[in-house]
């Protein structure tokens, strides 16, 4: 049951007024899932996981995908879904967790910077992020061996690095990067409220 006062989701909600989107970018393996359900559910905001939405309008698997179409109209569905959400109807604030590639695609990028869109990445070692894949049931079609995944991240980095805000997630479990988001969008909050105060 979600907690109210101190710390609980009066506060935690209040910890993000200026937005309504919260996106969860990064490598895979940084938990974008997990900890988007743990936010959304701390901020009484919905979640939704791009994939998700990309399996259901294709009616197959995102390994499916990238099998019989290839990693080209994999991205290409992938722009379509994210255009799809960001153009919807007018929806309550939402948490959205992306595929580790979508946030490295310039032209998602591009429709993400947005007031009242914020994005977070989600980083931690790759070595740490390897071994967390191999923890959890998913296939993921770009994890092949360590050395290919730590050079897909180092490549994806830079873009990772235009997020809003970066959380290290290294040696910490889910509820932590939860708590540690909310903290952090709260302390965003007052410095805008400060600037507004002085400008
Ligand atoms: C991908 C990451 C996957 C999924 C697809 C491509 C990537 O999502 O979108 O396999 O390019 O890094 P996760 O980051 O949730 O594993």
């Amino acid at each position: 049951m979600t907690k109210k006062g101190p710390g609980g989701l009066a506060s935690a909600s209040r910890a993000c007024t200026q937005c309504r989107v919260v996106f969860l970018v990064g490598f895979m393996g940084a938990g974008k899932t997990s900890v988007g359900k743990l936010l959304a559910e701390r901020l009484g905001w919905t979640f939704e996981d791009l994939d998700d939405r990309i399996e259901q309008r294709e009616a197959r698997t995102v390994d499916q995908i990238f099998a019989e179409s290839g990693e080209a109209s994999f991205r290409e569905i992938e722009h379509q879904c994210l255009r799809e959400f960001l153009t919807g109807p007018d929806s309550p604030p939402r948490v959205l967790a992306l595929g580790g590639g979508a946030f490295a695609q310039p032209r998602n990028a591009v429709l993400m910077a947005h007031p009242g869109l914020l994005s977070i990445f989600l980083d931690g070692p790759p070595e740490e992020l390897y071994r967390r894949c191999e923890l959890q049931s998913s296939s993921r079609p770009l994890r092949r061996n360590l050395d290919e995944f730590r050079k897909l991240y180092e490549t994806r980095r830079r873009y990772y690095m235009a997020a809003s805000l970066r959380i290290d997630t290294g040696g910490k479990g889910m509820d932590a990067v939860a708590t540690e988001i909310v903290a952090r969008l709260r302390e965003r909050d007052s410095v805008k409220t400060l600037e507004g105060v002085s400008g």
